[in-house]
């Protein structure tokens, strides 16, 4: 049966205009396409995505006025994210109303789900009397740490005293207050207060999806059911469950490719830290020397600038270079995926971010945790404690720790038993992935919910 376009569900989809966050936004899509919806996107001008990869949604810009002299470096976040939220909201409506008076092209718009750092989309909803879903680009229990630090901020315990920062939070099991985050010497600022209150306040949607599962997140999603009272959808790992088109904002060394084809099985370490996170020049060179002791072989992501003070490897240490080449590899940015499901990598030194968690565990490829900030630090601290599926870097700038860690993990006993651990988890995944799974099940709960949308 043929089914006119003017007759279709249209869904809006409101990414957050970084790598970590577009990313699952995009797979979501994508999901929800082949389960017969269509698709528009409502990109910034801001870290703009590349709409030619993704032919089968529809884009429109979104003014966001975000470039016109504004600081945009990470340490600045919290004031883009404000400026994009108050910025973006009259170009979403507009255009949208428009949308849904031009039924032939767009179909019937029957909601918008958006990246929970863009909580501007609610009201849009609200005013036009659309459905609005979030998206959790994050695991559950980070979201239940933003009302952990909410709380502690009404009870004016920050900035928090330092001899508590290693003792465990009541409520949020594996965590220790310093995995939250939260100044010990100085306020946090009000408007930073004021943004936990906006992305966590979650609940005033009509449903939360979420790139997580109940493996991993089983309890933080059983206490987010009780305490936002809306139904939740874990149908993650997103990228397991449709092939997704190429999300990377830069350009895909693919080269590597050739060159772990040459490796043995489960010997190269994989590194890369994101596409955020920035390191000093110490820790580039403690690496290098770390990995040249280890004596396995690699391959090292670093971004462009992302060594402070540089442009890109130019600071690595003389006597360095006769590892690269035969024993290890050096990319700008990598086809991370391929790279982990790559039979050669057996070890993935890691920021811990939420995408690069979930990819590496999908391919059971067990980690070493370097956090840097925002949910990182929450995700090593259950990568090395509540899963058990990695090792903790406990000292980021010394050479002999580096090196020591790296062993443990690629070829000592300790490492063997987290690879079966993560192979365990790997297992858990897939299976809930399958029909009757919980992922699929859920997938097929929320394809229901927004059909039961009034057309
Ligand atoms: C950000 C936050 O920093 C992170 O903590 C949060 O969980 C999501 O948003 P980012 O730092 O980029 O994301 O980390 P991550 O979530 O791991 O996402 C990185 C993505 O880039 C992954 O999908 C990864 O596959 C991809 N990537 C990374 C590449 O494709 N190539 C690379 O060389 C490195």
């Amino acid at each position: 049966m043929v089914i006119l376009r003017a007759q279709k569900r249209s869904i809006v989809l409101v990414p957050f205009p970084y790598q970590g966050h577009t990313t699952p936004m995009l797979q979501l899509g994508k999901i929800l396409h082949s389960r017969g919806f269509s698709i528009i996107v409502a990109h910034t001008k801001f870290n703009s995505l590349n709409t030619l990869n993704h032919p089968e949604f529809v884009f429109f810009p979104l003014e966001d006025n975000v470039s016109a002299g504004l600081d945009t470096s990470i340490g600045n976040i919290s004031a883009v994210i404000t400026a994009i939220n108050e910025n973006c909201k009259v170009s979403l409506q507009d255009s949208l109303a428009q949308m849904m008076k031009d039924r032939e092209n767009h179909g019937h718009v029957c909601c918008i789900i958006y990246d929970a750092v863009m909580h501007f989309s609610r009201s849009v909803a609200n005013h036009l009397n659309i459905s609005s879903m979030v998206l959790g680009t994050f695991s559950a229990f980070y979201m239940q740490t933003h009302h952990t630090i909410l709380r502690l901020g009404a009870e004016n315990s920050i900035p928090l005293q330092e001899s508590k920062l290693l003792e465990p939070v009541p409520e949020l099991h594996a965590l220790r207050f310093k995995d939250l985050l939260i100044p010990v010497n100085t306020e946090i600022p009000q408007t930073v207060l004021e943004l936990l209150k906006d992305i966590s306040n979650i609940g005033s949607s009509i449903g939360i999806i979420w790139n997580t599962t109940e493996d991993l997140d089983h309890k933080s999603l059983s206490e987010l059911r009780q305490l936002y009272k809306v139904p939740i959808f874990p149908i993650g790992p997103f990228h397991k469950i449709v092939p997704a088109s190429s999300t990377s904002f830069l350009k895909e060394d693919t080269s590597c490719i050739e060159w772990l084809d040459k490796q043995a099985p489960n010997s190269v370490l994989y590194i890369s830290l994101g596409s955020l996170a920035c390191i000093e020049e110490k820790e580039l060179e403690e690496t290098a020397w770390g990995l040249a002791k280890s004596g396995q072989p690699f391959l090292w992501v670093v971004r462009p600038c992302s060594v402070n003070g540089s442009n890109w490897i130019e600071q690595l240490p003389n006597g360095f270079q006769d590892c690269i080449g035969e024993r290890g590899q050096i990319v700008k940015w990598a086809p991370q995926k391929e790279v982990l499901g790559h039979p050669a990598v057996g070890g993935f030194l890691t920021h811990c971010g939420w995408n690069s968690t979930l990819e590496s565990l999908c391919e059971a490829v067990p980690m070493i945790c370097r956090p840097c900030f925002s949910d990182q630090m929450a995700n090593a601290r259950y990568i090395t404690h509540v899963w058990k599926v990695g090792l903790e870097l406990e000292e980021v700038n010394d050479r002999e720790v580096i090196g020591k860690t790296v062993k443990r993990l690629m070829i000592e006993n300790e490492g063997k038993q987290v690879r079966q651990r993560v192979l365990d988890m790997k297992q858990k995944l897939d299976t809930s992935m399958k029909k009757s799974g919980a992922s699929y099940q859920s997938l097929s709960d929320l394809t229901d919910f927004i059909n039961s949308f009034p057309l």
